[in-house]
């Protein structure tokens, strides 16, 4: 792509006007990559390049981005990769070793040495790692605990593939474990407060999330998050990440409206 004009004084980030101007499309369609095979035992990571444009958009190269609910570390190597510094936490242990041994792989390729650190700790303790000042947070929380919902769609695909997660973990501090929704989001609004205090004044939070539904209800986790974690960060906007490449179900067929969910939403605040 022709990248367009140099931007001059350009405050937040790398990019010429034309990679500007693509990235301020509320929606965008993205097909993710085949993945490595090491990141494949986890249920649900986001695809690296999508997180890097959302990098590359928010930050300066050479800033620090966070992810804290990192898994196998994609956001983390495509921060890497993008010439930024990489800092995260997981809580279960072996996604957490996936993502190291991704991170000191790719930190090994690199022309210019890059800091990062991840650490095997529970989000909500964000502040006490020593962090430095955060310039960017992309993250996308477990979808409550729909991953442990039986007859889940992940679920039935990923049985059949060996030795895969069906779900993160039995761990009491994992979210994803709390089923009464309320708690649920109360937990996940007190991890993103902890994470807000170690953002610097004017940094930005991108949060991938998708409305769910259970039981015939629908319970709108974008929505109520947008709201809630808006009242201590302001919501800028959503973009919406369109799938176009999965299997359409005959949910509901013959008698009544269920779509078929095919977006997630990038939620976008900033320190302000
Ligand atoms: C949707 S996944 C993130 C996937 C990641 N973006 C990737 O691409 O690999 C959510 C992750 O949050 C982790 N998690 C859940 N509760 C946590 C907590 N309290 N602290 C840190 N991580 C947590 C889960 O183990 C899971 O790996």
């Amino acid at each position: 792509m022709e990248r367009g004009r140099e931007l001059n004084n350009n405050k937040l980030n790398d990019l010429y006007s034309r990679e500007w101007i693509k990235f301020q499309k509320s929606w965008f369609v993205h097909r993710p990559a085949r993945r490595e095979s090491d990141v494949l035992l986890h249920p649900a990571k986001f695809p690296e390049d999508l997180a890097s444009e959302f990098i590359c958009f928010f930050t300066k190269r050479g800033q620090a981005v966070l992810d804290p609910m990192a898994g196998t570390g994609s956001a983390l190597v495509a921060a890497l990769q993008e010439g930024r510094q990489a800092y995260g936490i997981e809580l279960q242990a072996r996604y957490a070793d996936v993502a190291r041994e991704r991170l000191q792989r790719t930190a090994e390729g690199l022309e210019e040495p890059a800091a990062w650190r991840l650490e095997h700790a529970d989000a909500a303790d964000v502040a006490t790692l020593g962090f430095p000042p955060i310039d960017y947070c992309i993250t996308s929380p477990p979808y409550w605990d729909m991953l442990r919902r039986k007859g889940f769609e992940t679920q039935k695909q990923r049985r059949e593939g060996e030795g895969l997660d069906v779900y993160y973990s039995e761990d009491e501090a994992d979210v994803g474990n709390i089923d009464d929704y309320v708690e649920f989001l109360g937990a996940l609004t007190a991890i993103y407060r902890e994470v807000a205090g170690v953002l610097r004044e004017g940094a930005y939070m991108t949060v991938i999330v998708k409305n769910v539904k259970k039981g015939g209800t629908i319970y709108p986790l974008a929505w109520d998050l947008a709201a809630r974690v808006g009242e201590f960060l302001t919501l800028k906007d959503e973009k919406i990440w369109c799938q176009d490449d999965l299997r359409l179900a005959p949910y509901g067929m013959g008698n009544c409206w269920v779509s078929n969910t095919m977006h997630h939403y990038c939620l976008n605040f900033r320190k302000q």
